[in-house]
């Protein structure tokens, strides 16, 4: 049986992870969930899921070493799941100092505290019988291999490149764990997806953004031509290739993650306004992002050929159910969006008209 440390699991692909293990792995018998509950954390994603005797959530930041070894101390973890994370590029280029202290330093203190409770010899990861019963998956993203031209994908070898705050802060994080596994030999597997969607998503992002806007006849604000290409994955596929890897991934190493689905932001923008019954003049070309990466696309080969893993939604399937969950969910999006949601809006979209 395991016991699991997933922190920032009241955000967007962490809570739909706790769900995910709690109904597909019966060998998890406690699931601790560490998140601060900045404003991307929603404990309202998990309230179906509070009373479950396996979970248990603990209010408190990554970065407080105390914390995590007491955590550790207590529930005995065998597994960490780190997705606890700055996550959103535009305001890495505000404000990037929240990424460089939450993303890299507070994966330093989850790797000590690992490092120093499984008591690892650097010398076993060389020894033929060094099948570890602990793990440590870093949840990283695509965005730390830097911008693709019209053609090519990243691999897993793909030299880092990361173009924004946010990008060099993951891409600096995984640096540290691939240096934790060479160096102490803790049992590592960090993976790379690409961009995802479904329930749950702040709608700072691009999807629940315009869907928000387009529901309240206000501008979409789409940066420069809309011609950016990005890899969609719906979040449960994500969730799913994790498992994964923590179940059937070889120690030490990188997967990509990725639904071979390349879609220009606009397409995505014209097709939430066709489903939304919405006219297209609510587009509104706005400034472009600086540093603005030009394309994704993820070769996923590796994950499905040596792991067996696939995604199982369809883009048209999943952005369909995807967009019925907002519908469906106004008040959740209401909640979050009254507030401090509102001066964030008026301080990154503030010059646009309408
Ligand atoms: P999110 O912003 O929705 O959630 C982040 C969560 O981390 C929130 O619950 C927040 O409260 C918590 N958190 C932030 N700082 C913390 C701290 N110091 N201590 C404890 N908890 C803290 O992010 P997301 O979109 O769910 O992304 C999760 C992870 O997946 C991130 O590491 C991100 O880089 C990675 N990722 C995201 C995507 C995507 O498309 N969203 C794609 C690939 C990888
Ligand atoms: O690729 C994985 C990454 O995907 C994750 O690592 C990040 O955590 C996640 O936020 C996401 O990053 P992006 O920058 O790709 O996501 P975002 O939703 O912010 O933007 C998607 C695309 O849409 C991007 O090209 C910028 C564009 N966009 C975004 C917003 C918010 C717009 O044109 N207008 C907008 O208002």
């Amino acid at each position: 049986m395991k016991n699991m440390l997933v922190t920032g699991g009241a955000g967007f692909i962490g809570s739909n992870f706790v769900h995910y293990i709690l109904s597909h792995s019966s060998d998890v018998e406690k699931l601790v969930n560490l998140d601060l509950l900045t404003y991307a954390g929603n404990l309202e994603n998990l309230v179906d899921i509070q009373e479950d005797s396996r979970y248990h959530f603990v209010h408190g930041d990554i970065r407080d070493r105390e914390l995590v070894n007491r955590l550790f101390d207590e529930y005995n973890f065998d597994t960490v799941v780190h997705f606890a994370a700055e996550s959103h590029v535009d305001r890495s280029i505000v404000d990037p100092e929240i990424f460089l202290t939450t993303n890299v330093i507070g994966t330093q203190m989850l790797l000590d505290a690992a490092k120093s409770h499984w008591k690892i010899h650097p010398e076993d990861k060389y020894s033929r019988e060094y099948k570890p019963d602990v793990r440590y998956l870093q949840v990283s993203t695509d965005e730390v291999y830097g911008a693709l031209g019209k053609t090519g994908m990243f691999q897993e070898t793909t030299p880092l490149s990361p173009n924004s705050p946010y990008s060099a802060s993951k891409a600096s994080a995984d640096m540290v764990v691939r240096a934790y596994h060479e160096t102490f030999g803790l049992p590592v597997n960090i993976t790379r997806c690409s961009n995802n969607y479904g329930p749950y998503q702040f709608p700072e992002k691009l999807i629940p953004l315009m869907i928000h806007n387009a529901l309240e006849d206000k501008a979409l604000p789409v940066y420069g031509d809309g011609m950016q290409i990005r890899d969609w994955l719906h979040v449960q596929d994500h969730c799913a290739a994790i498992a994964t890897v923590l179940e059937k991934g070889r120690i030490g190493e990188v997967y990509n993650i990725g639904g071979n689905n390349e879609k220009a932001n606009i397409q995505i923008v014209k097709l939430i306004l066709q489903v939304l019954d919405k006219p297209e003049s609510l587009i509104q070309h706005v400034q472009d992002r600086p540093g603005h990466d030009r394309r994704y696309a993820i070769d996923n080969t590796k994950i499905t050929t040596e792991l067996g893993w696939a995604p199982a939604h369809t883009f048209e399937r999943g952005m369909a159910e995807t967009i019925q969950w907002y519908l469906e969910h106004q008040k959740w999006t209401e909640r979050i969006t009254s507030g401090v949601y509102q001066q964030y809006y008026k301080n990154m979209y503030g010059k646009m008209n309408g």
